[in-house]
Order: structure tokens, then sequence, then C-alpha cells
């Protein structure tokens, strides 16, 4: 976690004390477990309010012949016990096997519809159809209606007619297309920076990328609300890992100002708009304390990259800032740019080296021409006009500023098309879902884990596609819906 062991006391818990999340608290456990054989641990035991003092009675207790409680300090060499580990040889047996099935099936014994992976048929924009019905849409960040444009098509067209479906190897041992070298050009066209990389897959993207730039010797610290990618790239990396809480640069300032010193590199993780809140970092305050602190700052534009900016140029373009002060500009395709694949711009040292080196980019293979095409195609459209980005702009403010008169529970979002509805019990928020689908209307339900349970919430993407009519009705639903619960 980075905090140096005298900084550490008995009486710190470790959610609000030292800000470990719970996939810290799983590290941790299995750091212990490694460091000390035969010591078991019940993950159930320790919650966020748990102290240091508490594990290191637990852990103590357990090689001393002394009862827990009297042990002052833990004797942290203990002999290697000899245990049994008791072998899982059937997928069914496995525990984590099991809580899915148990999951499923207490949604089913309430009465209440799977929301999970519900067939979408047609081009999803303002209406994807459901079981043969039509609805109105608010699950998919098709921002600007791009995916199904007709230029867009026409361009994936052509590309597999040129290219074919597949490039058939590694860019760098023959996959290599033009349209490749046309997709990252005007990647870093739009987000003003010298070069751009292209991979298969946004969240791979974040993983193979973080992995590669960081190790054991750095220090990954990150907003707390960071996407499952971005952890993924961290552990992988084998570097520190601290989560900040979620857009307090303030925080993280002083969480360098203590900890900077002991790591070779320090990679600053935040996202241009945060994908469950739809609130937006400080930028410029964030390249700030990069900057003091010697560290780097990548930013994940996945939700923010075609929607911030006067020209869908992202949160960049939205604060004007200089774009060689921030090293990785990254993002995913698949939103706003109608594709599917993962980027990282900047300087033209970093993109070449990035292209020779990167285990997710060398031995994988080229994004495929129809992507590659796609989201090329998109941002020409983009650029071409500017109407898509004005409107949904304008249908952002108008279902926040309706769904606020409203009563309802917005958060923090601000200016971007995430709007949460938060509910706050991951019962009623399933309920709530059920309900609008049965109204005609789709939007998914984020339930506990991915939220606290108190922040359980539907979650609506604006697109430039839906009219105001749509929106209009969705909120007046959508509160009558809420009443109907809070009566329950
Ligand atoms: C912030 C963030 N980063 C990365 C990704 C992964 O992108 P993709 O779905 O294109 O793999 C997502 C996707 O939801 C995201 O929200």
């Amino acid at each position: 976690s980075g905090f140096p062991a005298d900084r550490l006391r008995e009486t710190q818990t470790f959610g609000d004390g030292l800000g470990f999340d719970s996939l810290m608290l799983t590290d941790l456990f299995a750091g212990l477990t490694r460091k000390l054989p035969g010591l078991t641990m019940d993950p159930t035991w320790f919650t966020a309010t748990a102290t240091v003092g508490d594990v290191i009675t637990y852990v103590s207790g357990q090689f001393t012949d002394t009862p827990a409680a009297a042990t002052p300090a833990p004797t942290l060499t203990p002999e290697p016990r000899s245990t049994t580990v008791t072998p899982e040889y059937r997928i069914s047996d496995f525990a984590e096997v099991r809580a899915i099935e148990d999951r499923l099936s207490g949604a089913a014994g309430l009465g209440l519809s799977n929301p999970y992976f519900l067939i979408n048929d047609g081009v999803t924009r303002d209406t994807s159809i459901i079981d043969g019905n039509p609805v109105v849409n608010f699950s998919s960040y098709n921002y600007l209606g791009l995916s199904g444009h007709p230029a867009v098509v026409a361009a994936v067209q052509d590309a597999v007619a040129r290219y074919g479906s597949s490039v058939s190897a590694s860019r760098l041992l023959s996959g290599e297309k033009p349209v490749h070298r046309e997709l990252e050009a005007e990647l870093a066209a739009l987000l003003g920076t010298e070069d751009a990389i292209a991979l298969v897959g946004g969240h791979s993207t974040n993983v193979t990328i973080i992995g590669h730039l960081v190790g054991p010797e750095d220090l990954v610290i990150h907003d707390s609300l960071a996407h499952d990618s971005i952890l993924q790239g961290c552990k992988l990396s084998g570097a520190t890992r601290r989560p900040f809480p979620h857009n307090d640069h303030n925080a993280l300032d002083r969480l360098l100002t203590e900890i900077r010193h002991q790591y070779r590199r320090v990679l600053i993780l935040i996202e241009g708009v945060y994908s469950q809140d739809g609130d937006i970092p400080a930028l410029p305050a964030i390249i700030e304390i990069k900057k003091k602190h010697q560290a780097l700052l990548m930013i994940d534009e996945a939700h923010s990259v075609g929607v911030l900016g006067a020209t869908g140029g992202g949160i960049g373009e939205y604060f004007g800032v200089d774009r060689s002060d921030v090293e990785l500009w990254s993002g995913t395709m698949s939103k706003a740019l109608a594709g599917c694949g993962g980027y990282v711009a900047g300087s033209a040292e970093l993109i070449r080296y990035l292209k020779y080196t990167t285990p997710g980019f060398v031995y994988s293979v080229g994004i495929t021409p129809m992507n590659a095409a796609a989201s090329l195609a998109a941002m020409r459209e983009m650029r071409a006009d500017p109407t898509p980005l004005d409107r949904l702009r304008r249908n952002s403010q108008l279902f926040l500023r309706l769904a606020r008169e409203a009563g309802i529970n917005t958060g923090d979002s601000e200016n971007t098309p995430v709007i949460p509805c938060i509910v706050g019990d991951s019962l009623k928020t399933l309920k709530l879902s059920n309900a609008l689908l049965s109204r005609g209307i789709n939007v998914n339900p984020i339930l506990y884990p991915a939220v606290p349970e108190d922040l359980a919430r539907l979650r609506f993407f604006i697109t430039a596609c839906h009219s105001e009519d749509q929106i209009y009705d969705t909120v007046k639903i959508l509160a009558e819906e809420l009443a109907l619960l809070s009566e329950e």
C-alpha cells in the first residue's frame, strides 16, 4: 500500500484510516498467507472498519500458544506448519461459481427477471429491440449515434472488401494496413499529440500498457473509482497501488507528499469522465500536482473522447490544457468512436517504444480493418458535422435538469451524458429497472458489489439520438416508479 511501516498505528482502520479498497484487503490477505505459511485468513472476518491491530491480533493468535488477545505484538517469523490443502477439481465446487449460481437463482426466486444479457436487436441508438419490442434505450454508450451511421457503415464495408475481415498477423509482423496508420494519425490529430497507437480492446489496452510501463519499484496512484481495467493493469505490473478519494486532488497531493520518495516512477491514473458517476476531474489542478511530485499522468478517456470539448477532443480540449503535460492520453474506441479497440496517444518517442515492446500489441493481432475503419470514419464524421456533439450536450443538460427538478438523486453528475439515479438499495434498484423495462425503457441497474450498497443505482447513458420527448417521458416515468417504490 505504500505506507512506511513506522507510520502504521494499530488503531488505524483499513477503510477510512488507510484508504484500502476491497481488492487491497484481498491482496493483503494473500500477501500475509504467502509470507506466513500455515496462516488461515477468513476474509469475512475483515471489513474496511477492521484496524491494523485487529489483523495483528488475528494473525499472531495463530502462531502462539497464548490467547490472541494477550499478544501485544506479532511474531512474524513463525515456523511453517505442515498443512494439507483440499484439492478442488470440479468447477461446480468452486465457491465463486456457486456464489453466481446462488445470486441468479435468488433473483429469480423473488420473481425478478434477470436484467443481464438481454438480447438487444437492431442498431442500438435511442431505441433498441428487446423480445421483439422497441424500447427507449439508455443502456448503451453510442453517444453520438455514430455506430450505425451511414458514413461509418460504408467505411466498414469498404474496409472489409479491401483488407478482409482480419489482418491475420501482429502489426509488427506483416499485419500493418494503411487503415491502421490513418486511424492513428486521426487519433493524434483529435488529441493534439505527436502520435498514437491503436490496440484491439479498450480493457486490454489499460491492462497491457499499465502492466508494461511500471513495475515493482513503482507506484500507481489512482482515483478510488478507477475502472477495473486500471486495477488489473496495476496488478499485472507488480507496482504498489494506492487509491486516492474520488476526485479529491488535495488528497492526492497529500498522499504524494507522504510517499513519493519511496518510488522510482509514479503513475497517476484518472479518467476523463467517471463511468458510474458522470463527473469530471479537475485536470489543471492534477497537472500541477503531477509536476510538483515528478509523476507521470495517464487519463483514461473512455467516456470523454467524442463527448467533452468543442470538437470532441475530450477532457484536454474541455480544459484547454497543454497536451504535452499529460504523458498518456488513452481511451477506448467502443463508445463515442463507434468501433472496438483501445488507444494511447502521446509523444512520438512513447508511441514508438510502445509499438515495439508492449506485449498486448506485439504478441496480438492488429485491430481488425472494420474496427479501424469504423473509428476513423467516426472521427471524420465528428469533424465534418458538429451537430451530434451539440445535441448530446443539450440532451444531457435537459435530462439532468428534469431529473433534479423531479427530486431524483443524480449524485455528482455534471456536464456529461452519464447520469445516475441513485436508489441506495440493490433490490429496489433491480425492481426499478424491471418496472421501467415493462414500461418500454431500458436502463441497466448497477448493483453491489459493482458499487457500495448505499449507492446502488440505475445508470442512464444519454445520446445525441434521443429526442426531447423521450427524455421528458423517461424522467416522468422514472419519478412515478420511484414514488411507487418508496411506498413499498
Ligand atoms: C473507464 C473505462 N475504461 C476502459 C473501458 C474498457 O473499454 P472496452 O469496453 O472498449 O474494452 C471501459 C468500458 O466500459 C471504461 O468505462
